[in-house]
């Protein structure tokens, strides 16, 4: 049910999320890309990659960069594999978190913005990203962080609107979160996005 209607959201919203949500986009995936410093030899996976704009800063960085793009809406993907079709080394599948398409310890890095608070099952989701993470590799997980009181407000109006919603959650509840699913967090930080808006950053690597 939720997957359903977040499809449907996003399809619909497909060919104006770029402009509509330009600057939000811009700096939360500038944040993301300065935390992740993704070396060029590596192998990344991007879960919920929306248009692919991620995909489009690390190209710039690196032509060569090998990346994978998953999300469930195939019209958001579709904006994505146009921008990025004259790179070799990047697909898109359109797929679920909840059942990523590959083996075991394929990814150096996994990155993901702004799409776990649209999770059912965050548990189940942190559980599919480390089985496909190398047991070295890095994830980098950005998203709004409700120890903020507009991302509270927010959460609690979503809740009452808009079914394909699910939760933020406080810094504190989401590295818990990591914790249950067997993550060491390396780094972590919270910050104002703008006068009002929360984000949190994360970045944890699998126990041994
Ligand atoms: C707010 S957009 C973020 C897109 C992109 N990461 C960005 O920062 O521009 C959220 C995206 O997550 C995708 N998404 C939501 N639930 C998902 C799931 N279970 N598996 C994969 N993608 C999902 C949506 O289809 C949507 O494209």
């Amino acid at each position: 049910m939720g997957e359903t209607l977040i499809r449907k959201q996003y399809n619909e919203m497909a060919d104006s999320y770029d402009k509509r949500w330009n600057t939000y986009i811009t700096k939360t995936l500038s944040i993301l890309k300065n935390w992740a410093e993704i070396a060029p030899e590596t192998t990344v996976l991007d879960v919920g990659c929306g248009t692919g704009e991620l995909e489009l800063l690390l190209l710039r960085q690196n032509p060569q960069q090998v990346i994978i793009g998953v999300d469930i809406s195939e019209k958001m993907l579709h904006v994505a594999q146009q921008k990025c079709h004259a790179y070799f080394h990047v697909s898109f599948y359109n797929v679920s978190v909840s059942e990523l398409p590959f083996e075991n310890n394929s990814f150096d890095i996994i990155v993901s913005a702004s799409v776990f608070h649209y999770f059912d099952d965050s548990n189940a989701a942190l559980k599919e990203i480390k089985r496909v993470l190398k047991p070295e590799g890095k994830v980098f997980i950005l998203d709004w962080c409700k120890d903020y009181l507009s991302c509270q407000i927010c959460d609690f109006i979503l809740k009452l609107v808009d079914p394909a919603y699910k939760q933020c959650y406080t810094q504190k509840e989401f590295h818990r979160l990591l914790a249950s699913a067997q993550f060491d967090i390396e780094r972590a930080a919270k910050f104002r996005f703008n006068f009002v808006w929360g984000m949190m950053i994360v970045q944890a690597i699998s126990q041994t």
